[in-house]
């Protein structure tokens, strides 16, 4: 594998959900693999999980780390070319990236959408010109459409407590109060639509994905008819994708809210969700809380889910 942007690149799920197994079960096995080599890790944006799991993940395989925060400390870029560069930001991003291409082996980027222009975020402005520009095997580490290390973690979660080969996950907008991106609900629908199991999305009417990502996904408007029977709930939320909505928070209507009354209608399901998350907006304090919460095993499976992707790449460097 040369760069990871979707998780698609994975190849033979199965193949892929037992490498990370076999990563999980020894985490060490593979020291000497990332010996001398360095992994760049690019934040345009903030970062929890991400920013620790991939560390811990890159130490795993004994890399060495160098961490940015492009907008603490570097710099202010340009992104757009053509532009006079008599404001606010000294160095322009052609420049900058393969700058940051020689200082190491491997690039990691964090680029969230932008909501200034659908086009640009979908065709991932930033994220591909580190791929064009760098050099270097480059990594999403959540961008404007997708995040693929959460996506794969959340497939490796679902591997570890499904009871059933083909259990029905029903992924549901939840309310918050901030425009947020599709690329987590985009990315899990792609890596759901590898699987043959039983897909439902529900959200209200204005808050339909790009159908290039929900694929097979039926979709369904009543939260209770959709939450039925459901082996797994994956709450998030997004803002609007169609037409001039797009980016746009179309309500918080706050009955979409995962609660114990909500999960009453499953079947006995588990909860998952990205973190982080606001709670009693997305989730209920006691849904969270509950034995059924999937949220920190999820979120542990971050390093597992990195580490299996850097592994790949760095056996593609050699
Ligand atoms: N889920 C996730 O990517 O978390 P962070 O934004 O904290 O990295």
């Amino acid at each position: 594998m040369r760069h990871f942007t979707s998780i698609t690149q994975l190849g033979d799920l199965n193949e892929a959900l037992a490498k990370a197994l076999a990563v999980k079960a020894n985490p060490f096995a593979d020291q000497a693999l990332g010996k001398n080599k360095t992994l760049l890790m690019i934040f345009f944006n903030n970062s929890l999980r991400t920013r620790l799991s991939t560390q811990k993940a890159a130490m795993n395989l004994g890399m060495n780390v160098i961490v940015l925060d492009v907008n603490q400390g570097a710099w202010k870029l340009e992104t757009e070319r053509g532009v006079i560069m008599d404001g606010d930001k000294s160095e322009h991003l052609l420049e900058a990236i393969p700058v940051m291409g020689s200082y190491c082996d491997i690039i990691g980027v964090r680029s969230f959408a932008r909501f200034e222009s659908k086009k640009a975020d979908y065709e991932e402005e930033i994220l591909s010109q580190f791929i064009k520009y760098s050099g270097r095997p480059v990594f999403s580490m959540e961008a404007a459409t997708r995040h693929p290390l959460q996506t794969f973690a959340d497939l490796i979660t679902i591997e570890e407590h499904k009871t059933k080969a083909r259990p029905k996950v029903v992924m549901t907008w939840a309310p918050h109060p901030k425009a947020l991106p599709q690329a987590v609900p985009n990315s899990f629908a792609e890596g759901l639509n590898m699987t043959d199991y039983d897909f439902v999305i529900t959200h209200p009417h204005g808050y339909e994905l790009d159908p290039a990502f929900t694929g097979r996904a039926v979709i369904e408007y009543d939260q209770d008819k959709a939450l039925e029977g459901a082996d797994f709930v994956y709450a998030k939320n997004w803002a609007a994708y169609e037409g001039d909505n797009y980016g746009k928070v179309l309500n918080m209507d706050r009955s979409w809210t995962v609660t114990t009354e909500k999960m009453a209608l499953t079947n006995n399901a588990f909860f998952m969700h990205c973190l982080p998350v606001r709670r009693n907006m997305i989730v209920s304090d006691d849904v969270i809380e509950s034995p059924r919460s999937l949220v920190i095993p999820e979120a542990a499976n971050r390093v597992v889910s990195a580490q299996t992707v850097l592994k790949e790449i760095l056996l593609g460097l050699e």
